[in-house]
């Protein structure tokens, strides 16, 4: 079996709002990538026995005293480096160049000239001009400038308002480009990527699903031995590949836990039950606990006061079943690498947020369980190529995230099963008419609110007075910040009236065209 992880690319972070883009690239070219913040001990990043060194861009400038900078010695060590944008200006600044405040930023697309050849840009263009030169389109978004290039460099693109947008070294490899070959606006982004990993790193490219797959079967299978492993199964993308990559290691010794709340989407059970265990033929304990969440929610209806409600009742009722399972020492986690990265900027912060107030948070030390987490090291588009590989089904592995306490969240105030069951219907028609339309996969969530409010409408020839339901649907990369989607008015009107129409209870439909921030994904 080849190591996947036998050559890697460090990116030291900076702070800067696309690293976690550079390292995704990176394993994009087939190649592994680990993010470390910039003043990560030296001896970590001796360690890991990089192939290659790339520094981010950040929010800091070398033209102030104290400024976060490479360890020297790392450029010392021989090693291919790629500064981007601050990345290059640091590595300037330290190699004796010069870096300047410039009187305006440059924020969007710029077109740069590629004047001399080198193996990060020859050979690449988008366009030529009169004089045969290359041409290339990329993003800027950088206040400062280097004016000077250190011993040793020549300049290899410019663009007027930036006389020196990449230079390189080539003797010790060391390049820097200004713009940002990590973002999809910079069209051979990618390309000057793989340049950099392959070229001039000299990496092969081992990282790549089938290859990651064998290497967390051969080390979940050291670790385990014949233990029995336990994993809480919501049906989400994270604990669905978890469960598929576990049942490939190891086998019957795998039993998933999955607890049916009561504040499940329509059928939600019904078909983790038929993908996991018909299906691929996993051991997995259904838990009907739906009265139970029901009992400890009645007359209550302060959302955080919900959530911890749900949040202990899970926990609770996990463990009774998990208790039952014989020689389990091990409880599987689908915790992924943003969960995880320790970097400059604080960009993974909120993440972490979010993430400990759902899930099994505390079990492990609770259950005197050892933690497998074998998502650790990935990214989540990573993790749904992984899922793809070992054969789950694209609505699975697509589908949007659901939180934890789920519809608990979604039903405003005291939670009850009729309002339950009557969300749970009204945000099957939704999804169900995106799906039709083929707007679900432009749309990053979407779905139903209930609001107890209730506001006269005529139904048939009588007047009623019913329930309001809420469509949340937005447009995110982060989950930080959202737009709201435009749903085209036509489809709008089709779900509206399916729902009044089909929905017993509910007179009146809404759409939330509220974006984030300062509202929230969820209404609570
Ligand atoms: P908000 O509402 O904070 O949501 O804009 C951002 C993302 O987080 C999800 N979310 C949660 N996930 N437990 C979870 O597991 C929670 O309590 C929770 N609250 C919000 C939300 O669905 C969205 O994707």
């Amino acid at each position: 079996m080849t190591n996947p992880h036998a050559e890697r690319i460090l990116v030291l972070d900076f702070g800067g709002q696309y690293t976690q883009l550079i390292a995704r690239r990176i394993r994009e070219a087939g190649v592994y990538s680990e993010i470390y913040a910039w003043d990560v001990a030296l001896e970590k990043i001796k360690a890991s026995k990089p192939f290659g060194i790339v520094l981010s861009g950040g929010p800091s400038t070398v033209t102030v005293e104290q400024t976060p900078q490479v360890h020297p010695e790392v450029l010392q060590w021989g090693l291919p480096v790629l500064g981007i944008c601050y990345g290059m200006q640091t590595m300037v600044a330290q190699l004796g160049g010069e870096v300047e405040t410039a009187s305006h930023q440059e924020y969007g697309y710029a077109q740069i000239v590629a004047e001399t050849p080198t193996a990060l840009l020859q050979g690449l263009a988008d366009a030529t001009d009169s004089a045969g030169r290359a041409l290339l389109d990329v993003w800027m978004s950088h206040g400062d400038r280097v004016i000077r290039t250190p011993a040793g460099f020549e300049v290899t693109a410019q663009t007027e308002s930036c006389p020196i947008a990449a230079i390189a070294d080539p003797e010790r490899r060391f390049y820097g480009v200004q713009f940002h070959p990590e973002v999809t606006h910079t069209r051979q982004g990618q390309q000057i990527i793989n340049r950099f990993v392959h070229d001039i790193c000299g990496c092969g490219s081992e990282w790549n699903p089938a290859n990651i797959i064998d290497d967390q079967i051969a080390s979940i299978q050291q670790a385990v031995g014949s233990d029995s492993v336990v994993l809480g199964l919501s049906g989400g993308v994270d604990s669905s590949v978890v469960a598929a990559l576990l049942h490939r290691a190891i086998g019957a010794q795998l039993t998933c836990i999955f607890v049916d709340n009561g504040l499940l989407r329509l059928h939600e059970g019904d078909q983790v039950m038929q993908t996991f265990a018909e299906h691929l033929g996993v051991h997995v304990l259904r838990v009907d606990a739906e009265q139970r969440f029901l009992d400890g929610l009645a007359g209550v209806s302060d959302p955080e006061q919900k959530r911890k409600i749900i949040g202990n009742t899970f926990i609770d009722v996990f463990q009774e079943q998990a208790d039952r399972i014989e020689d389990a020492h091990w409880l599987a986690q689908g915790t992924i690498y943003p969960d995880v990265i320790e970097s400059a900027g604080s960009t993974t912060g909120k993440a972490k947020v979010i993430k400990s107030h759902h899930n099994v948070g505390g079990l492990p030390e609770r259950m005197k369980l050892n933690l497998l987490e074998p998502l650790r090291e990935l990214f989540k588009d990573e993790v749904r190529e992984i899922g793809s590989e070992l054969g789950l089904p694209h609505t699975m592995i697509y589908r949007h995230p659901f939180p934890g306490p789920g519809l608990g969240v979604r039903i405003l105030g005291e939670v009850r099963k009729e309002f339950a069951d009557l969300l749970r219907r009204a945000d099957a028609i939704y999804l169900e008419e995106l799906y039709k339309h083929k707007l679900y996969d432009e749309i990053s969530q979407a779905f139903a609110v209930f609001l107890p409010v209730k506001s006269v409408g005529v139904v048939g020839d009588n007047r009623a007075y019913e329930y309001v339901i809420a469509l949340r649907a937005v447009e995110t990369i982060d989950f930080m910040t959202a737009k709201w989607k435009h749903i085209p008015y036509d489809i709008l009107e089709i779900i509206s009236n399916r729902i009044i129409n089909e929905v017993r209870g509910v007179s009146r439909v809404t759409y939330d065209i509220s974006s984030k921030p300062p509202a929230t994904i969820e209404w609570e």
